[in-house]
C-alpha cells in the first residue's frame, strides 16, 4: 500500500507521515522535499522566481513519479496538492493507495502556523494574527471539496502519536 497524507498547512502531515512509516517499517516521503530536491531550490524559491504555476507542474510530475515506482511508503502531500490538475481522480483511481485527510481546526492551524508563516509563501504576508485566521477560513473552504474527496480522514488537532495510532486503527 501506499498511504497518502493530504491536508492543509500546519495539519503536521509530514510528523505524522514519519512516524507512520516508521510503525510501519515502509519509507517515509515528503513531496516538498523531493520537489526541492528534484529542482535543487526550496518552495519559497520556486515560488518567487517560477512562480506559482511552474510550482505547481512539478509538483504534479513529481507526484506521478512517486506513484509510478512499485514501492510501499507513506507520503505526505503538499497542502495544495489534491486541489490542481487530475490528482484526486489519480489517486482514487489506484488501488493500492490509500488516501487520508488530516483534519484540523481553523483555531489550531491559525495558532501552529502564526509563528511560522515567513517560511510559507502563500501566507508570508499575513501580518497579523486575525488575517491569518480569515485567510485560512476562506482557504479551507475552497479546499475542503478536494480533501473531503480522501478515502478516510482523521481529526488532527490530537499529538503526533494519537494521530499515527488511529491511522494504524483504520489500516488494520
Ligand atoms: C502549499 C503547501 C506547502 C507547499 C507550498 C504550497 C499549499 O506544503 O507545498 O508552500 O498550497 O497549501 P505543506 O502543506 O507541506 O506546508
Amino acid at each position: 500500500m501506499k498511504i497518502l497524507l493530504l491536508g492543509y498547512m500546519g495539519s503536521g502531515k509530514s510528523a505524522v507521515g514519519q512516524q507512520l512509516a516508521e510503525v510501519l517499517a515502509i519509507p517515509f516521503y515528503d513531496l516538498d522535499q523531493e520537489i526541492e530536491k528534484e529542482l535543487k531550490k526550496t518552495v519559497s524559491e520556486i515560488f518567487q522566481k517560477k512562480g506559482e504555476l511552474f510550482f505547481r507542474k512539478t509538483e504534479n510530475n513529481v507526484l506521478v513519479q512517486l506513484l509510478a515506482s512499485k514501492e510501499n511508503y507513506v507520503l505526505a502531500l503538499g497542502g495544495g496538492t489534491p486541489c490542481y490538475g487530475n490528482v484526486m481522480k489519480l489517486i482514487q483511481e489506484r488501488e493500492d493507495v490509500k488516501s487520508i485527510y488530516l483534519h484540523t481546526s481553523l483555531e489550531e492551524l491559525t495558532k501552529r502556523l502564526y509563528p511560522e508563516r515567513k517560511k510559507r509563501p502563500l501566507i508570508a504576508h499575513l501580518e497579523t494574527e486575525e488575517a491569518l485566521n480569515d485567510f485560512i477560513r476562506k482557504h479551507i473552504f475552497e479546499r475542503n471539496f478536494y480533501y473531503n474527496q480522501a478515502d478516510s480522514k482523521v481529526q488532527a488537532d490530537a499529538t503526533v502519536d494519537k494521530i499515527v495510532s488511529e491511522i494504524v486503527l483504520q489500516l488494520f
